[in-house]
């Protein structure tokens, strides 16, 4: 199969000019001015991208698909999430692998790539999740890395007791990351801190999803980055704070920079655009559970620092977090008066309206560059995250394109989304534009809004143990 895509507005990170591409199969081969259409192959399928954009296809660098968290499981498949990121313009994701911290590390990392192996439609790797240090873990990760071909890890510093990490278990983690090369991922929260807030606050009968943000302030998360920066400046290893939420846990993280901590920042595509009022929400009923996640939403204040500091580059991504759980049947296991706001199931799910949202928030309000917009969510993560062949336009590059429409006019809505929850919490937002065709290595995915591939075509991409190794 070949593929000319003609006319169209090539945008990388770094680039923006007129050209047609060329696809041979799974790979771009040309990139030229005009390209002559009898110069290609007679089967070749063509695509018009006049007043188009050509990114290269998008990355979300951190998604939950199969999630047992919080006493239930997260709703999507691999089917029903690879199809609403393709649709979204999204052709590569990579998952939290989250084992308990009695589970088997290796037996996790079988488990998760099960899920998504010859189901995913679009391409996946994996965060291999460390919830537990001994030396059968320190083995298991080694042969992970090794022969396996993941290059980063993911630690909570939060969830006390299910997921979190301890200081000697964070220590020893980030030991080996440094040996092995690879980058250690981290959600930076003070679990003590938050499990003494969430006690007084129940104590004191504040019972609702607007209390989830008073039980993990800008202050808990702070302290998380900071004390990540202590072991990372010890250990040397190279680390990448997800989710950060707020201007404390921005400068924490800086701070680290500037002290010549290896660091790279993440922002998700909530905190960019929600505040903490949507968690306030009682009407209809419990309507705030679907905004509760972890960090969360904060105070309106917070977006424009995150906005600058993107257009800075000063975070390097713009993930989801995508965590998908339904709001009739398990947001609402946190109801008062039987329950509480920490019952709700902590997460968003956004995985398809992420590019849609950041370009008509970001690109369309002004707020970041057309380069910009392609660096945060794309080129980085392929970068940081050893994707060869990703997160750009160049011959010899996988052909994994995303032709968008910025003329496009539309709403977002549970309705008609590809994710399976029962709800969207950007319901009624309006989009300025969205993805006319996507593809992954040459094969068309996705055309306006509809998923026209075939399941299974994704596959597991290998990276290279060593990314890291010699740097810093
Ligand atoms: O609230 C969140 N973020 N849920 C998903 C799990 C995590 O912490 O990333
Ligand atoms: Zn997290
Ligand atoms: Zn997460």
């Amino acid at each position: 199969m070949s593929l000319l895509i003609r006319n169209g507005r090539i945008i990388t990170s770094t680039d923006d000019y007129l050209a047609d591409i060329y696809c041979a199969g799974e790979t771009i081969t040309r990139i030229e001015s005009q390209i002559d259409p009898k110069s290609v192959p007679p089967q070749t399928q063509v695509i018009d991208a006049k007043n188009k954009y050509v990114f290269p296809g998008f990355i979300d660098p951190h998604v939950h698909v199969y999630l047992p968290f919080m006493g239930t499981f997260a709703k999507d498949t691999w089917e029903t999430a690879s199809r609403a990121a393709l649709v979204g313009g999204t052709t590569t994701l990579i998952e939290m692998i989250c084992p308990g911290k009695t589970d088997d590390a290796m037996e996790a990392f079988e488990l998760w790539l099960s899920k998504a192996q010859e189901i995913s439609a679009c391409d996946f790797t994996f965060h291999m999740g460390v919830t537990r240090f001994d030396d059968r873990t320190a083995a298991q990760l080694r042969e992970i890395v090794g022969k396996r071909g993941i290059s980063s890890f993911k630690v909570f510093l939060a969830y006390k007791g299910a997921l979190g990490v301890d200081d000697r278990e964070l220590y020893q983690t980030l030991k080996l990351a440094k040996e092995l090369g690879v980058i250690v991922t981290a959600h930076c929260e003070n679990e003590t801190l938050v499990a003494e807030r969430q006690a007084e606050l129940l104590a004191a009968g504040k019972l609702g999803p607007e209390f989830h943000e008073l039980s993990r302030p800008v202050q808990v998360e702070a302290e998380g980055v900071q004390h990540l920066m202590t072991f990372a400046e010890l250990t040397g290893a190279h680390i990448y704070i997800v989710h950060t939420s707020c201007e404390e846990a921005l400068a924490a993280a800086l701070r680290g920079r500037q002290c010549g901590v290896n660091v790279w920042i993440e922002t998700v595509i909530p905190y960019l655009t929600l505040d903490k009022t949507y968690a306030e929400k009682s009407t209809p009923l419990f309507e705030g559970a679907k905004f509760v996640m972890s960090p969360p939403i904060r105070d309106k204040r917070h977006q424009p620092i995150l906005w600058n500091a993107l257009r800075s580059r000063l975070i390097s991504t713009v993930a989801t977090d995508h965590a998908p759980f339904d709001f009739q049947t398990q947001k609402t296991m946190g109801q008062p008066p039987e329950n509480a706001f920490t019952k709700i199931p902590n997460g968003i799910p956004s995985v398809e309206n992420r590019i849609d949202l950041l370009y008509t928030y970001g690109v369309a309000a002004g707020r970041i560059s057309l380069n910009t917009f392609v660096e945060c969510a794309s080129t980085q993560a392929a970068k940081l995250f050893g994707l060869n062949g990703k997160g750009t336009i160049a011959p010899g590059s996988d052909a994994d394109l995303c032709i968008y429409d910025p003329e496009y006019r539309g709403t977002i809505s549970a309705r008609n989304q590809y994710m399976a929850t029962d709800y969207n919490a950007f319901e009624g937002w309006e989009v300025k534009g969205r993805p006319h065709v996507v593809t992954v290595r040459g094969e068309i995915m996705a055309r306006d809004g509809k998923f026209i591939g075939k399941l299974g075509r994704g596959k597991l991409l290998q990276r290279e143990p060593t990314h890291f190794a010699n740097r810093g």
